[in-house]
C-alpha cells in the first residue's frame, strides 16, 4: 500500500503509522533554554535487592550475566557483548526498589550538559567526578521530572567485551541490555519531557485522547525507554536482548527443567508493539526483567510512529495471549537521591487494564466480532480456557 507521508495512515496490519507522535498535554513540564544532553543510549540499572546471594543465583547462575565485579554489598554484571563495565549493578538494601536508570551521553561536556538542564527544571541534582559506583566517572544523578533517579555519564572503564568466548555462552545468552521501562501517571507528560530530553516517539497505545503507554528511543532500535501509565514513578522492566527467539525458549526450558517455572510471569510471546519476541520474568525480590529480541530499525529522521488503538487485542501479544493482570498493576519502588523510596502518585486517567479487559485475550471487544468464534464473543477467553 502507498503511504502518505502527510496523513495518519491504517496499514494493512491493522495499526496506523505518522510521522509525528500524537502527545498533546495541558500540563507540560516547561522546556528548558538549556540545551539538552546528547544521550547515547541506556548503560545500566542500579538495582536494589534484599537478598544478594538469591539474586545472584537468578542472574548469574540461571540467566548467565557475566560478573565484572563482586564483594559482600554489590555485584556489577554485563552481557555478553558489552565493554563498559556493567549492564546491571545488584546492591543489597533494605527494600527492592530502583537506584538509578543510568544511560550514557555522547561527551565529557554532555555531563555538564544534563546537569545544567536538570538544575534549570528545578530538580534536584548530584554530581561526583569519582563517579557513584565503580568502573563509572564523572556523572550527575537527578531525580527528573517524573520522580525517577536519573544518571548520565560518560567516561567508563572499559573490561573485555566476552562476544567470542563462545565457551562461556549459555544457550540463552543475554547480549545486550536493551530498554527501561517506566510507570508514570500522566504518559503525555512524561514523554513531552523525554522529547525535550531528546528521546523520539516510536510507537505508542491511545484511544483517540487518553494515551496509556509511549516509547521512546536515541539508539536506533525502538527504545531505550518506555512510559507505562499507571500509579508511579515505579519501574515496570529492564529488558535485556538474545540473539534470537530460540535463546528465550532456551531460557522457559532451563526454567522449566530447575523447577523454577515460577519466575516466567508472561510469555513467550510476539509483541505487536515492537514487533518483538519476549518473555517477562520476576526476579526473587518481584523485580521485572524482560528477555527481548528482534525488534526493528528506528534510525531514519522520517521513521514512522506506529499507533495501536488501545482495544486492537493484538497490540501487547500479536497472537493474542492474555497478558495476566499483576503484569499490569505490579511493579518496583524508585528511589530518591538519599536512597529513600519515592512516594507513589495515583494515576487519574483511564487504566489500560480496565478499559481492555476483553482487548487482552480475557475477551475480545473489537467492533467487528462476528466471524470470532462463538468461544471468544463476549465472555473471558482464560475462562473458557479453564
Ligand atoms: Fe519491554
Amino acid at each position: 500500500m502507498k503511504i502518505d507521508k502527510n496523513k495518519r495512515t491504517k496499514t494493512s496490519s491493522g495499526f496506523y503509522v505518522s510521522q509525528h507522535a500524537s502527545v498533546n498535554t495541558d500540563n507540560p513540564v516547561p522546556t528548558p533554554e538549556a540545551e539538552a544532553p546528547d544521550v547515547l543510549r541506556v548503560a545500566y540499572m542500579e538495582l536494589q535487592v534484599t537478598d544478594l546471594a538469591a539474586s545472584r543465583e537468578f542472574y548469574v547462575d540461571v540467566l548467565g550475566l557475566h560478573v565484572t565485579h563482586e564483594d559482600d554489598n554489590e555485584i556489577y554484571l554485563r552481557s555478553s557483548e558489552e565493554f563498559i563495565h556493567h549492564n546491571l549493578l545488584l546492591k543489597k538494601g533494605p527494600v527492592a526498589a530502583v537506584g538509578a536508570f543510568s544511560y550514557r551521553v555522547r561527551s565529557p561536556e554532555d555531563v555538564d550538559a544534563a546537569e545544567a538542564f536538570y538544575k534549570e527544571m528545578g530538580c534536584r541534582t548530584e554530581r561526583r567526578k569519582d563517579g557513584f559506583v565503580r568502573g563509572i566517572g564523572d556523572s550527575v544523578r537527578v531525580e527528573d521530572p517524573l520522580g525517577f533517579p536519573y544518571e548520565f555519564f560518560y567516561e567508563v572503564e572499559h573490561v573485555e567485551r566476552l562476544a567470542w568466548r563462545y565457551d562461556l555462552h549459555v544457550p540463552g545468552a543475554l547480549v545486550r541490555l536493551d530498554h527501561f521501562n517506566q510507570v508514570t501517571p500522566d504518559v503525555p507528560r512524561a514523554a513531552r519531557y523525554m522529547q525535550d530530553l531528546g528521546f523520539r516517539v516510536t510507537e505508542e497505545i491511545s484511544d483517540g485522547e487518553t494515551v496509556f503507554a509511549a516509547w521512546m528511543r536515541r539508539k536506533p532500535t525502538v527504545h531505550d525507554t518506555a512510559m507505562t501509565g499507571g500509579n508511579g514513578p515505579r519501574m515496570h522492566h529492564v529488558a535485556f536482548a538474545t540473539h534470537e527467539k530460540h535463546n528465550i525458549l532456551a531460557i522457559c526450558d532451563r526454567l522449566g527443567a530447575l523447577r523454577r517455572s515460577d519466575a516466567i510471569e508472561r510469555g513467550p510471546g510476539r509483541h505487536g508493539v515492537s514487533n518483538a519476541f519476549y518473555l517477562y520474568l520476576r526476579d526473587p525480590d518481584g523485580h521485572r526483567v524482560e528477555i527481548y529480541t528482534q525488534d526493528y530499525w528506528t534510525g531514519d529522521p522520517d521513521n514512522p510512529v506506529v499507533s495501536w488503538d488501545v482495544h486492537d487485542n493484538q497490540r501487547r501479544d500479536w497472537w493474542g495471549t492474555p497478558v495476566v493482570p499483576s503484569w499490569y498493576t505490579d511493579a518496583s519502588l524508585v528511589l530518591d537521591l538519599d536512597g529513600n523510596p519515592k512516594e507513589v502518585i495515583e494515576r487519574t486517567d483511564d487504566s489500560e487494564m480496565e478499559v481492555t479487559i476483553g482487548a487482552d485475550g480475557f475477551s475480545y471487544t473489537r467492533p467487528d466480532d462476528e466471524n470470532m468464534p462463538d468461544w471468544k464473543k463476549g465472555e473471558f477467553k482464560l475462562g473458557n480456557q479453564l
